[in-house]
């Protein structure tokens, strides 16, 4: 199975992005691409910038990395509650493909923050227009306080909770 993962950040030491290559990780036989929003980066989407210039080579990319493979699996940072910018954005471009960003793939959504909230309004915001953006959500799971609960030198999650949790899911997909 191909598996598509990354995290919502477009942050050089993302902890999403940990979260998203170990849960990855724990697929059996995967082969997995691990993308880096930030090497995605493009302007601010504005209706008369599509017009002038049209849709940018990465929202291209982006949209043809999800139509490539057999399963995603997003780890959402939370800005203020919400979306980071740099996904917000990439999603924004991506959507003027097609509305139906995710392609019907398999997704398990996750989401961390160090706070003990695990970035579960980000989360259940994901979840919640799924349908509309055709994510065929497998699960969605929120690692609070992120560093009591994972091992940074290993890349490992601790929590026993969360690992039956992903394993479900994995198990879905
Ligand atoms: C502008 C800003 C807003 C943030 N807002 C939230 C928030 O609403 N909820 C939360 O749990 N963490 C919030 N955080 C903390 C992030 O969860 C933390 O920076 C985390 O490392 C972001 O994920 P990343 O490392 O994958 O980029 C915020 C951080 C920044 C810089």
């Amino acid at each position: 199975m191909n598996v598509l993962a990354f995290g919502t950040s477009n942050s050089r030491n993302s902890i999403n992005q940990k979260l998203a290559r170990y849960s990855a990780a724990q697929i059996d036989d995967a082969d997995v691409t691990l993308l880096d929003i930030h090497d995605l980066e493009m302007p601010i989407f504005s209706e008369e910038r599509e017009k002038e210039s049209g849709i940018p080579q990465f929202a291209h990319n982006f949209y043809q990395a999800i139509g490539d493979t057999d399963a995603v699996i997003i780890s959402f940072a939370e800005y203020n509650g919400s979306y980071t910018s740099a996904y917000k954005n990439l999603f924004d471009w991506a959507s003027r493909i097609d509305m139906k960003v995710y392609q019907d793939k398999p997704v398990i959504m996750l989401a961390t923050s160090p706070g003990s909230s695990g970035a579960q309004s980000v989360l259940a915001a994901a979840k919640g227009s799924a349908p509309f953006f055709a994510a065929d959500v497998k699960g969605a799971l929120s690692l609070p306080n992120f560093f009591d609960n994972f091992d940074v030198g290993t890349g490992q999650v601790t929590d026993e909770a969360f690992n039956k949790q992903l394993n479900e899911a994995i198990n879905k997909l």
